[in-house]
């Protein structure tokens, strides 16, 4: 399944990643509040190394990371996408998503998850999506609550505390 490189959401457009998004990536990653529940700041370096990654991800698999911007202006708000990765002893289709900060609180976080996950469940077919996330970001536990995962249990992470949501394909 070939996925089309853009979607639109209500207030979102969204781009399948390339390399030409370096430079909004990099700005994203050098900022301590966004990157506080996500590892820490990046370096530019490290960041080149994320893109070329998430790169071969779509190339190995077909999907992974979108970039969005705002309908209205076309202003950077931020990346979000499928990806695979292996979790608590398992492979799993991970749903992942970060908001520069004049974005957050508007509900877009939410607005990007059900796009991407009705791209999960209607084109990829998969059966299930994973989200997980440090046990002190209640704003994406939130966000997990609202597209309708279930927590699961607690998860060590990064060696830190995470909360692991399952979410199940829609039974048609
Ligand atoms: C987490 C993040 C994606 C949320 O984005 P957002 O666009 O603000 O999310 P939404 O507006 O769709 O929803 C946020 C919800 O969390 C709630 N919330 C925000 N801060 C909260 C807090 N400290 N405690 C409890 N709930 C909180 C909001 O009220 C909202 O819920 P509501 O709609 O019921 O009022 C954004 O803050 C971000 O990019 N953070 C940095 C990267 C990151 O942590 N990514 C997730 C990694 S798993």
């Amino acid at each position: 399944m070939l996925l089309k490189t853009t979607f639109s959401t209500h207030r979102l457009l969204a781009d399948r990643l390339q390399f030409e998004h370096l430079e909004k990536l990099c700005i994203m990653h050098r900022d301590p509040k966004i990157m506080a529940t996500l590892g820490g700041i990046r370096s530019d370096e490290q960041t080149r190394q994320f893109l070329q990654n998430n790169l071969k991800h779509w190339q190995d698999y077909g999907f992974g990371l979108w970039v969005f911007r705002d309908k209205a202006d076309g202003r950077f708000v931020g990346r979000g996408g499928l990806k695979n990765t292996y979790i608590g002893g398992k492979n799993e289709v991970e749903l992942a998503y970060a908001l520069m900060s004049e974005f957050w609180g508007k509900g877009l976080a939410t607005e990007m998850g059900e796009t991407i996950l009705k791209v999960g469940f209607e084109q990829l077919a998969l059966p299930k999506v994973v989200c997980f996330t440090m046990t002190t970001n209640l704003a994406s536990q939130r966000v997990m609550q609202k597209l309708g995962f279930q927590y699961e249990r607690d998860i060590i992470h990064a060696n830190l505390p995470h909360v692991f949501y399952r979410l199940n394909a829609p039974v048609k």
